[in-house]
């Protein structure tokens, strides 16, 4: 099957050499028919209005929810909460459950791999709180290095992604969402890359929360989501106030309302949401194991071509074992910004530098990569036309 004719921009940009799908994904078709649906026949706030359009859209919003649920086999809808993105949930979790429940001394244990989403709002609570933060290793060949002795009586929550937007890294979840959870740890599972490449399942990994963005998974930008356990949902106070998100108000306190309401203040991005529903239901019509099939034929494709070039040193792990397709690279003596210009100038889209991933970059030793990211849209056309480019690159820069 030919994916890529599903998705508008390549028919509007033929010469588009699109390999920066970690950074967002295009849209399909049918994304752009539900936003510019909702808008032309359904528009209107939702929760709020007693006439028939809002509680049209109302249904809309809430169905989104309900397939966002299913697609990551929640337990229950109301355990979706609709954020801006990824960066917007980890905030929430870290300051409505940070601020509540961890404390001076708590420990906070993250990994080397994470996005800056992902360390930043701790890096802010440990400011606020002055909880202790430490950090899983990460090997040379860019694998996650599970060390159980640093989860102790004293860890409280624990942060780990599900795939490195650098190295491509899948980690294995279960053994630390286990470790933690023996210790009465909550742990928060860092979906944003993996979500539109594997399937999630948040009862299976038994994670207590957990965060992507919807414009990694072919929806539009604006959406993002946050899982969490009921129970957890329900003893954590509401992150930003306003409205909707309230059950009554006085003039000296209020109540807050019922899940999900309670931590999706003022109006959301309806149109979003309905949007990462239509993506979600794109991405379910393929299923992952094509998915999966179509993404590791390319990406071992490319590193097998980046094998045969001796300059290139993959950064991450170099076979198909525990990645995903997003593959970072460094050649010596070249640096990445001027790697991704080269390409631009040939209209492939890369992307160069730290990827919001400082400590990582710091513990390589580099200061940036050049990063490939593929998605079903690629093709392995598009992987030679890359190759070339970069021979040229490095002949020029080696003449
Ligand atoms: C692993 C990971 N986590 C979090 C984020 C943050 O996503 P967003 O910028 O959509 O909030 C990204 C974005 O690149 C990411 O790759």
């Amino acid at each position: 099957m030919n994916y890529r004719q599903d998705f508008p921009i390549f028919k509007n940009r033929p010469d588009l050499i699109y390999l920066d799908s970690a950074a967002t994904s295009q849209k399909p078709q049918a994304v752009l028919d539900a936003v510019y649906g909702f808008y032309k026949s359904m528009n209107s706030n939702v929760h709020r209005g007693t006439y028939p359009l809002s509680e049209e859209a109302t249904e809309a919003y809430e169905d989104a929810r309900k397939t966002v649920s299913s697609f990551i086999n929640a337990a229950h809808p109301h355990e979706v909460i609709f954020t801006r993105n990824a960066t917007e949930s980890v905030n929430l979790v870290a300051r409505a459950y940070g601020d509540a429940f961890l404390n001076k001394g708590d420990e906070v244990l993250l990994t080397k791999m994470e996005h800056h989403s992902s360390i930043v709002p701790w890096l802010q609570l440990k400011d606020r709180k002055g909880i202790v933060l430490k950090y899983l290793d990460v090997s040379k060949e860019g694998r996650l290095i599970f060390d159980p002795k640093l989860i102790t009586a004293k860890t409280k929550f624990v942060s780990v992604t599900a795939m490195s937007n650098v190295l491509g890294t899948i980690p294995d979840l279960k053994p630390i969402i286990t470790a933690a959870h023996a210790v009465g740890a909550k742990v928060l599972v860092d979906a944003c890359q993996s979500a539109v490449h594997i399937k999630t399942d948040v009862q299976a990994l038994d994670a207590d929360f957990l965060v992507f963005s919807g414009h990694k998974l072919y929806a539009p930008t604006g959406i993002g989501v946050l899982y969490a356990k009921t129970d957890i949902l329900n003893q954590m106070p509401p992150f930003l106030g306003g409205g909707d998100m309230i059950h009554e108000v006085f003039l000296d306190h209020f109540t807050p309302g019922e899940l999900p309401n309670k931590f999706e203040a003022g109006t959301p991005h309806i149109a979003g949401a309905i949007g990462l529903k239509a993506a979600i239901d794109y991405v379910n019509k393929i299923g992952f194991p094509v998915i999966q099939k179509i993404e590791n034929e390319l990406t071992e494709y490319l590193l097998g071509k980046f094998k045969a070039l001796p300059y290139v040193r993959i950064i991450g792990p170099a076979d198909m074992m525990g990645r995903g397709p997003v593959i970072s690279f460094v050649i010596e003596g070249i640096h990445a910004h001027d790697m991704a210009e080269g390409f631009a100038t040939k209209g492939i889209c890369i992307r160069a530098g730290q990827h919001c991933a400082q400590p990582l970059m710091d513990y390589f030793e580099i200061p940036a990569t050049a990063r490939i990211s593929l998605a079903i849209y690629n093709t392995k056309d598009e992987i030679d036309a890359a190759i070339r480019t970069l021979e040229e690159i490095y002949k020029y820069f080696n003449p």
